[in-house]
């Protein structure tokens, strides 16, 4: 079901909503790696950050989605399938020709959301969540090893 949400992008002083980003990504340390060079686009409830997405340019033809997250209480409700298909019109907009994500080999919720927006899998990057995080990762109940990355061609 798509819904019809008011996403906006942060202004570059705008306060950058670590609380969501930390629900995809494992430390502070690793959203720094991306996020100051990245657009991030936010959705309000109440005046405050409620789901979030960002967008990071790899080349002229193409941006990945390297964070997505919606706030726990609002999760199961679509607004995940509204940030993808939004990113994905903003990408088209802005002339990419392929957008890119990644998520964890045990992650099988993302997994089963990206295909069904339309992402195939083109990538293994094989010992990602070994090689690049201090502490074991684990999700439903399967340590994450490899990254799987997803594409859709605009
Ligand atoms: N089991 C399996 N699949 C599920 C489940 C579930 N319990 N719940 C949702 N899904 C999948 C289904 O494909 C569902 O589609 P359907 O409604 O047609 O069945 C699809 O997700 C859409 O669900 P939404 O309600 O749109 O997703 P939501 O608003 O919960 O957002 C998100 C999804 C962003 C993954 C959210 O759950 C979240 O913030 N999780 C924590 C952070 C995270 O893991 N982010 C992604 C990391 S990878 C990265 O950032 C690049
Ligand atoms: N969602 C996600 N994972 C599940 C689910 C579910 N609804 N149900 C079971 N599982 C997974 C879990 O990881 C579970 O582990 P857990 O108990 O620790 O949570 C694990 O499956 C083991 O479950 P079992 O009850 O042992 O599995 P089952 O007896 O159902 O056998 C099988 C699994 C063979 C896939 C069976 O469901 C089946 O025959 N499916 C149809 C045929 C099929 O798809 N076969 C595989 C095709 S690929 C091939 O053949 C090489």
């Amino acid at each position: 079901m798509q819904m019809n949400l008011e996403i906006r992008r942060l202004r570059k002083d705008g306060r950058i909503p670590y609380d969501l980003l930390l629900l995809a990504d494992e430390t502070i340390e690793a959203i720094d790696r991306y996020i100051l060079q990245s657009e991030v686009y936010i959705l309000e409830r109440d005046h405050k950050a409620a789901a979030v997405y960002v967008l990071y340019t790899l080349d002229a033809d193409c941006v990945e989605i390297k964070n997505i997250a919606v706030d726990e209480k609002l999760q199961g409700q679509g607004i995940g399938r509204s940030l993808l298909e939004d990113a994905t019109r903003r990408a088209t907009i802005d002339g990419y020709k392929t957008i890119i994500i990644g998520t964890g080999d045990g992650s099988i919720r993302q997994l089963d959301l990206y295909q069904k927006e339309g992402f195939e899998i083109f990538d293994i990057r094989k010992g990602f969540f070994i090689d690049n995080y201090p502490a074991p990762i684990y999700e439903n109940g399967i340590q994450l090893r490899d990254m799987i990355m997803l594409r859709k061609q605009l």
